[in-house]
């Protein structure tokens, strides 16, 4: 039988990588720097690459373009918190995006963003601890007439009430359950 609990499923706990993933993402950010000149103007265009290949840009990562590119960490650090495309956090395995555009505004898009974050332990930005979501905003996503919309792992679902968020993530927990279920030991 699933929990239907209204309780968060997940604490909010600081996400830690282990050595092993630390060891991963130095790794795999080697090989993005491979492709760029020790140049600082690079700065920019090589996080971007990281976190396309990352997801994010954990701080074993940022320290490594740092070293690479001669740069300050602190330089780094700045401009990945200035720039809001950059995440300091790992994506979860489900995105879940709120639509804040006008028409969505209007319509309670605040209002379901707080069944969100109430419901997940999170704030937008924010990954659970155990990597299952992440939560974020977006501006419009073209179909206002279905306001308040969200867009679970990049599907539009409009006219969606607060109460529809227990709905989804118990679909998400039922799939998972299933999943598991089907593996074989
Ligand atoms: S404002 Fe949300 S879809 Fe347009």
């Amino acid at each position: 039988m699933p929990d239907t609990s209204t309780e968060p499923p997940v604490s909010n706990a600081k996400i830690v990588n282990t050595p092993e993933e630390q060891e991963d993402n130095r790794r795999r950010t080697r090989k993005v720097l491979k492709k760029f000149n020790r140049k600082r103007e690079n700065l920019v265009p090589v996080l971007q690459q990281v976190q396309d290949e990352l997801g994010y840009l954990p701080r074993e990562a940022m320290l490594e373009v740092a070293e690479y590119l001669k740069v300050p960490e602190v330089d780094v650090y700045g401009v990945v918190t200035f720039y809001n495309q950059f995440r300091l956090k790992p994506p979860g395995k489900h995105s879940i995006r709120v639509c804040l555009g006008t028409a969505c505004h209007m319509k309670g898009g605040y209002i379901l963003l707080d069944a969100w974050k109430r419901r997940l332990g999170v704030d937008r930005g924010e990954t659970t601890a155990d990597r299952e979501y992440d939560l974020d905003t977006v501006a419009c996503v073209g179909c206002c007439a279905m306001a308040p919309v969200n867009v679970i792992d990049k599907k539009a679902e409009g006219r969606v009430s607060p109460t529809r968020v227990d709905g989804i993530l118990l679909a998400f927990k039922m799939e998972k359950e299933k999943k598991a279920k089907e593996k074989p030991d």
